[in-house]
């Protein structure tokens, strides 16, 4: 039977290459979004993944929208945490909303979504939680504290709950993407992109699709072995 699989932020981004590549390898897809309606139905309209609005930060919509997912699709059996938002500045102009906003996303959020379906996963002694980090929780960024400590705090979060899961077959594992061609990235303005891509080995941005085959590798039934992990994909930007 084809697995289930979730991906938060499953719509847009490196969210909807990992849907795609997920749908493409047979597994059953159900992608979340928070607010873009009409990204959501042109992403449906295009690969018939059924989309669910609601906001991974809200912990009693989050329990609803994963259960109405479980009730329509099955337990899910592959679950992504990849919903995330930036909202960029220096520390010392930076508001208390833009803290709450990202820590809320960002960090809360993997409470949030993991907890109603951990114990299921646990239960049928089969899961696979795969956590989206960043770089800059690995290296820190200026202008991104909050962002850098919300992806740090997702490496803690992946390294305990791999230890609740290993022995019931649910891995719990991180990606720690680098710099991704995609529009949060294109946010940045252009001469500190310019700035920063000068600082990538490889030379350039990374696509979509190199997170997503690496999702892939981590979500297969043979991926039993690699749990607390934090596989990270930055065109050598950072080594860790
Ligand atoms: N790398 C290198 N230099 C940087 C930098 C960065 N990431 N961020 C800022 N700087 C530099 C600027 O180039 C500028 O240098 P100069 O004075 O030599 O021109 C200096 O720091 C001050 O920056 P600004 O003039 O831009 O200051 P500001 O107050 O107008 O804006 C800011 C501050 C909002 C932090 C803005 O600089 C910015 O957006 N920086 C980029 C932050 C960033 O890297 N965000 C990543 C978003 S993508 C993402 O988060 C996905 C992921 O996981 C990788």
């Amino acid at each position: 039977m084809a697995r289930i699989a979730l991906v938060t932020g499953g719509t847009r981004g490196i969210g909807e290459a990992i849907s795609k590549a997920l749908l493409g390898r047979g597994y059953v897809v159900a992608a979340s979004y928070a607010g873009n309606e009409e990204k959501a139905k042109a992403f449906t309209d295009e690969t018939g993944i059924g989309t669910f609005k609601f906001d991974v930060g809200d912990y009693d919509a989050t329990v609803a929208a994963v259960k109405d997912i479980e009730s329509s699709l099955g337990p899910i059996d592959v679950l992504v945490n990849n919903a995330g938002i930036t909202r960029d500045g220096f520390f010392h102009k930076m508001s208390k909303e833009a803290w709450d906003a990202v820590i809320r996303t960002n960090l809360d959020s993997l409470f949030n979504v993991t907890q109603p379906v951990f114990a299921g996963m646990r239960e049928r002694g089969f899961g696979r939680v795969i956590n989206i980090g960043s770089i800059n929780g690995q290296a820190g960024q200026m202008g991104q504290v909050n962002y850098s400590a919300a992806k740090a705090g997702l490496v803690g979060f992946t390294k305990a709950l791999a230890q609740e899961g290993a022995a019931k077959g649910v891995t719990v594992n991180a990606i720690a993407p680098g710099y991704i061609g995609t529009e949060m990235v294109q946010a940045v303005r252009e001469d500190v992109l310019a700035k920063i891509v000068s600082r990538i080995p490889v030379g350039r941005l990374g696509e979509v699709q190199e997170i997503a085959r690496t999702v892939l590798y981590l979500a297969a039934d043979d991926a039993g072995f690699i749990t607390g992990s934090t596989i990270t994909i930055n065109g050598g930007q950072y080594m860790h």
